[in-house]
């Protein structure tokens, strides 16, 4: 088949914030065979970029050149003692993959239910929350090499996976494509409720022997609380990475702010909560023209109705001095920028 090149179409529809950005060429992934193709071509020698479901992008302006879409499907798995060893497709939706293994009785993922994206992306950030990462699963993945045409295989440490950080985001940035991941999980559930908003929703639904189904609906609830559902109100989640200090400097701030939210980390450092620094600078709740910062999460920019990426990569900057002027701390985005 010949390959489908799609000519100056709306991103709209393919990133969570909703952003009206064009690019030049789209391409969508179904199989790996349409990335050989894409290579022989040459048009990994021409500005592309590789889009999941969008969900951690901000278009500032038009794209010129391809976006590659990764849509591919499939799940298969392998029991090997206590152990099943699950195999997903790039394009599959994550929170549809973590309740496919729910209903398989695989466990490990139930505590990042409801995550927007794709499986393909779940390694290039170590997506994580409620009280795991993505690192803790990883068994191995396939990617495909832009520059040389081969398929390569990743294993867990050639990853580099830290805190919303692997090698796919730093030294190989751009240069990967992931067409499928493998995850090691358990047969026989370890319920992890170490995130305090857990042991409380449990309590008050009453439910003293969880299953990783309950686990999932509870994180799922907790989390549409919190955070906007980019299907109403455009969004990335969490715009900035919660930033990690070292413990002198976070001595200091403690002087100032004894109630300040903090996790320990290795090494002598410290990890804040961004979103309670930018609450404390007022921007909670706040408009910015059609950009603005959600209600009830301060760690979350919003597209109010028609904002352009550039007005929400404004107001980004202007939270950033806005840190940097009261706590000396200089937030980095989380959000890929384009
Ligand atoms: P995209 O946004 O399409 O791409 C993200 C990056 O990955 C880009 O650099 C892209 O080039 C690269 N990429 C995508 N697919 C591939 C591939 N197959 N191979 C190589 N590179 C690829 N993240 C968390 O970690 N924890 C959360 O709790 C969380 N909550 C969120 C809540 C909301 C409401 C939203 C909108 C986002 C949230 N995110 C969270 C961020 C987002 O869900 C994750 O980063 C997710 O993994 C992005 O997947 P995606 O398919 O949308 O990737
Ligand atoms: N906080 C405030 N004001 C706010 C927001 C948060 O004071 O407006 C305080 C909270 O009271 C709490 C602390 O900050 O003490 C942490 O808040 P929360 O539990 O909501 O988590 P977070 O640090 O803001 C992180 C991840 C989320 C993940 C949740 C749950 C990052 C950058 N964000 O948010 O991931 O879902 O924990 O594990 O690490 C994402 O990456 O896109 C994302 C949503």
């Amino acid at each position: 088949m010949e390959l489908n090149i799609q000519s100056n179409i709306s991103l709209k529809p393919f990133n969570t914030f909703g952003i009206d950005a064009e690019t030049n060429f789209l391409i969508e992934v179904n199989e790996n065979e349409t990335l050989t193709k894409i290579f022989k071509k040459g048009i990994f020698k021409e500005n592309f970029f590789v889009l999941g479901a969008g969900s951690n992008v901000l278009f500032t302006k038009a794209f010129e050149g391809y976006i590659i879409r990764m849509n591919s499907k499939g799940i298969q798995s392998r029991i090997e003692g206590d152990h099943v060893y699950v195999t997903a497709q790039a394009g599959e939706i994550w929170n549809d993959f973590v309740w496919y293994c729910i209903h398989h009785s695989y466990a490990g993922i139930e505590n990042m239910a409801l995550i927007p994206g794709t499986v393909g992306a779940s390694p290039v950030q170590n997506i994580g929350a409620y009280g795991t990462e993505l690192m803790y699963v990883f068994h191995t993945c396939e990617a495909f090499d832009t520059q040389t045409g081969e398929f390569t295989t990743f294993k867990k440490d050639d990853c580099k996976f830290s805190y919303r950080d692997s090698i796919f985001k730093s030294k190989f940035k751009g240069r990967f494509i992931i067409t499928e991941v493998t995850y090691k999980l358990n047969l026989s559930p370890a319920i992890n409720t170490s995130y305090g908003a857990i042991e409380s929703e449990l309590v008050k639904e009453k439910i003293v022997n969880p299953s990783i189904a309950d686990i999932a609906t509870i994180v799922s609830k907790i989390r549409v609380e919190k955070l906007p559902d980019p299907s109403t109100v455009g969004n990335a989640g969490s715009f900035f990475k919660n930033p990690i200090i070292s413990l002198h400097i976070f001595k200091k701030l403690l002087e100032h702010y004894p109630s300040i939210p903090h996790y320990p980390m290795p090494n002598d450092e410290t990890k804040l909560a961004a979103g309670w620094l930018i609450e404390q600078c007022g921007w909670k709740g706040k408009e910015y023209g059609q950009a603005g910062v959600w209600k009830n999460q301060a760690l979350v920019l919003i597209n109010r109705q028609n904002a352009t990426g550039q007005e929400i990569y404004n107001l980004s900057e202007q939270i950033i001095t806005d840190v940097v002027n009261k706590f000396g701390i200089r937030l980095e985005r989380e959000v890929n920028l384009l």
